[in-house]
């Protein structure tokens, strides 16, 4: 009894010290060094009597994973990042591109290109243009191979050069790609890698560069540290002899910043602090795959690359046939979840990994922790490469100086590619061409740079087109019988009474267009899109390609219950003009057309009666999809489903077919405002958006995957939703609010699935799934058939009308 007064006593104790700490630290003033008044900076930033921008340094330590940062919170022996962090702005982590690995990482910062882009694709790969093999010795931690220097793998413009291409100076100590043999690229002052130089030595050379008079100071310079990747290798993530590099890496930056502070540089030098990738845990002994085990002639058949430690590991056919790669992945796929193999154009597209000869023609999607190697491996207990959703893989960023805010304020996750358009406008230069969204990382500055180009760089030119009569009212304009001699595909009932859903007023059009297309059109530079309207949904029909681009509907709360009558009936779209190209051809010139179905776009289920429902099977809402794909399409309309019974506010779901690559593939968007009002309304930072780019015809791996993990693997950004589909979705928001958007990482929403995976997978979803027999088989025979159903019910319908003709 006598106890609790004390325990009272300690915990009041225990509260007020926090306090003071804490407010110890709220007006802890050690900023007051890095906040200084800028006119004390203008001697040193002035040239011909004109102020320039501040010098950017960027630090790159190796390996630093994001939640680092904490570990040097708890023991707070040295005072680097976290008072940068304090007085400047970190982000909640830096996201990698894919592979995780350094080089690709390093060249994607400082492009702001995907590695498929800037052509170091991986620590090893092969050029079938060059003949050749990059490859980082695996002996060693040796980035001074001399295969590594020639300029012909380095592809793209890095900032240094961007810089010195115009008029400015720059340099680099040890930034992978500095220090190629191309005295062109290379920075103004650079340095030939050599591992064993010393962090001080690094420091304080770039203390002697931000001291040089102008002109010759550089506008950029980048610093490259190799820790704490090595000791995570040697010992694991977790081991204290990372805490000790941590802590290591930490000090530098300390000595840097009092040397700095010393120098009268400090708050007149904007500073980034960054990695390039995490590191995870590798478990000895587990969750290791052997392809010989599965392959046996893969040592003859195939190059493994990255294979060693198998982290991300590639194939390449010794024979680089279809047939091959179809030997080699079919004894691989579907063997393990968490080992999933790709054909490179069916891998996930946020990663932007296929569209370069350097890359393997099989590509692997490992859960994390999961390596794949070829029989023997070299086994580190740490590691990295893995897909760069899982937060074991985030890299760090922290930034101060004057040109960033300094409220110490943690913005949310981004992605590295946007780095380079930030630095170059720190440095005052027109960026090159790269993967970045201008204005991404605006938010960081202390003031928002005046001149944000418009992100609506390319308009909508839609204009509602129907067929209407001489009086202007809209007919159906086909001829059903010219139009079946082209098309004896889409046999459906075409009653005509079937279609008077299409007929309607031309105000009553636009009101369904403001409500099922809430954010404007989406714009494009093609033409030959047609808007289709009705009642449930809308589509942008491209007449010149005799293809849905985009349908997009917002979900009417009142869903067919039953489903009895939802048996599909294609027919052709009667808005269509004869000329215009239909299905048909489209299917005609498919030679793979027989094994396709056609699924629906807009699902049909989702009509607001059962009535409605028929004006969901016109051609202009179908999309070729293969049978494997048919599970995924019908889970994912169950979901949407159950997502706008169980959500009080309002959904939207744009959807539509890419084809932009080898691989086909439908991009779905589910927009949900919580607000029930209008879509349009919707606070931006209300609006929770998440988007998929879903593979249709997938080479392997097929159907065994959940649906969702096919769904997380197939995660995308806007962004990617709309380089691939070519349409410049959200229109209506106002430029920052679109920036905001497209800035969003797939972490940002769980929508319609979580994007980080959870923990426990289970391999015991290649159970058949029911199918409704949602889509015809298009192969000739079942055509055969639905054209004979089709005559049948034409028939049919004559006798009927003959029937009531007589009475
Ligand atoms: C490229 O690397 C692979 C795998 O290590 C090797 O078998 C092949 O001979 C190399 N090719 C060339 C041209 O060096
Ligand atoms: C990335 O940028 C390069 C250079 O502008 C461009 O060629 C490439 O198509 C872009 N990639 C993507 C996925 O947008
Ligand atoms: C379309 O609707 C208008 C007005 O309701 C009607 O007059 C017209 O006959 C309809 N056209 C067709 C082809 O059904
Ligand atoms: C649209 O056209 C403009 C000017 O013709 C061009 O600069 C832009 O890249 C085009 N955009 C797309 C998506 O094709
Ligand atoms: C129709 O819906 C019911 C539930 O409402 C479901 O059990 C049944 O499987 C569905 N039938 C078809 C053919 O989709
Ligand atoms: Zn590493």
């Amino acid at each position: 009894m006598g106890a609790a007064p004390t325990y009272c006593a300690l915990f009041s104790l225990l509260v007020a010290t926090n306090l003071a700490l804490s407010f110890h630290r709220a007006t802890d003033d050690s900023c007051s060094e890095f906040h200084v008044d800028q006119t004390q900076c203008q001697p040193y930033l002035s040239l011909n009597g004109e102020t320039t921008k501040p010098p950017l340094l960027v630090v790159s330590l190796d390996g630093f994973r994001s939640d680092y940062l904490g570990r040097l919170a708890e023991t707070s022996k040295t005072n680097g990042l976290l008072r940068l962090a304090r007085c400047g702005v970190k982000a909640a982590s830096m996201i990698p591109v894919f592979p995780t690995v350094t080089l690709p990482n390093h060249y994607s910062i400082v492009t702001g290109l995907y590695p498929e882009s800037h052509g170091i694709v991986a620590h090893e790969f092969y050029d079938p243009e060059l003949g050749r093999n990059f490859s980082l010795p695996a002996a060693g931690f040796s980035f001074s191979d001399s295969n590594l220097l020639d300029p012909v793998w380095w592809i793209g413009e890095p900032i240094w050069y961007t810089i010195k291409r115009q008029g400015k100076k720059s340099a680099a100590f040890f930034w992978p790609g500095s220090y190629i043999d191309d005295s062109v690229r290379r920075p103004d002052y650079w340095l030939p890698y050599d591992g064993k130089v010393p962090f001080q030595q690094r420091i304080s050379q770039v203390i002697d560069w931000l001291q040089l008079p102008q002109p010759k100071r550089p506008s950029f310079i980048g610093l490259y540290l190799e820790e704490p990747d090595g000791s995570g290798h040697n010992n694991g993530p977790l081991s204290p002899l990372v805490d000790e590099q941590i802590q290591n890496v930490d000090h530098q930056i300390e000595l840097l910043l009092n040397s700095m502070s010393a120098n009268g540089l400090l708050g007149c030098v904007d500073i980034i602090i960054l990695s390039d990738h995490g590191m995870a845990s590798v478990p000895l002994d587990e969750n290791v795959v052997k392809l010989e085990d599965m392959v046996k002639d893969i040592r003859s058949s195939a190059y493994c690359f990255d294979c060693a430690e198998g982290l991300t590991p590639t194939l390449l056919p010794v024979d680089d046939s279809q047939r091959e790669r179809d030997r080699i992945a079919s004894n691989v796929e579907c063997r393990n979840e968490d080992v999933r193999i790709y054909d490179k154009w069916d891998f996930p597209r946020r990663h932007h990994y296929a569209d370069s000869r350097r890359i393997s023609s099989l590509l692997f999607d490992l859960s994390i922790q999961w390596r794949v190697i070829v029989g023997t491996e070299d086994y580190l207990p740490g590691g990295h490469g893995w897909d760069n959703i899982y937060p074991d893989m985030a890299a760090l960023f922290v930034a101060q100086g004057p040109s960033f805010r300094h409220d110490g304020a943690t913005v949310d996750s981004f992605y590295n590619i946007e780095l380079y358009n930030l630095m170059c406008l720190l440095a005052d230069v027109e960026p090159a061409p790269n993967n970045g969204t201008w204005g991404a990382l605006h938010h960081l500055l202390a003031k928002t740079p005046p001149e944000l180009p418009d992100g609506k760089d390319f308009v909508a030119a839609y204009i509602l087109d129907y067929p209407l009569n001489s009086q202007g009212q809209r007919v159906h304009y086909i001829d059903d019988q010219k139009r079946r001699r082209v098309c004896d595909l889409l046999s459906g009932n075409n009653d005509p009474r079937r279609n008077l859903g299409f007929n309607l007023t031309d105000s009553y059009a636009k009101q369904l267009v403001v409500l099922h297309v809430p954010w404007g059109l989406p714009g494009t530079n093609k033409s030959g899109v047609k808007v289709l309207v009705s009642s449930d949904f809308v589509i942008g029909f491209n007449v010149q390609d005799g293809i849905p681009s985009w349908v997009s509907y917002t979900v009417s709360k009142s869903i067919i219950e039953s489903n009895d009558s939802l048996i599909p009936s294609w027919r052709a779209d009667p808005r269509l003009r004869v000329s215009d190209v239909s299905i048909c051809d489209r299917l005609k010139e498919n030679p793979q057309s027989s094994s396709l179905l056609l699924a629906p776009l807009f699902f049909p289920r989702l009509s607001s009666s059962l009535r409605q429902s028929t004006d969901a099977w016109v051609e202009t809402n179908a999309i070729e999809i293969s049978p494997s794909f048919e599970k995924y399409w019908e889970d994912i309309e169950a979901m949407i489903v159950q997502l706008s019974a169980n959500l009080p506010g309002r959904l939207n779901i744009f959807v539509g077919p890419v084809r932009d690559s080898p691989s086909p593939a439908i991009f779905l968007v589910v927009s949900y405002c919580p607000d029930p009002v209008e879509l349009l309304a919707c606070f931006e930072n209300q609006l929770n958006v998440q988007s998929f780019i879903l593979p249709t015809h997938l080479h392997y791996s097929r159907d065994c995957l959940s649906t969702e993990r096919f769904l997380r693997s197939h995660l995308t950004t806007i962004r990617d939703v709309e380089r691939a589909s070519g349409f410049n979705l959200f229109q209506s928001l106002l430029n920052e609010a679109k920036v905001q958007l497209l800035r969003r990482t797939i972490l940002a929403s769980s929508l319609l699935v979580d994007p980080r995976p959870s923990p426990i997978q289970t391999f015991g979803s290649m159970t058949k799934s029911f199918r409704k027999n949602h889509a015809i088989r298009l192969g000739n025979p079942i055509c055969f058939s639905y054209w004979i159903f089709g005559l049948f019910s034409v028939i049919f319908t004559a006798v009927l009308n003959n029937l009531n003709a007589a009475v």
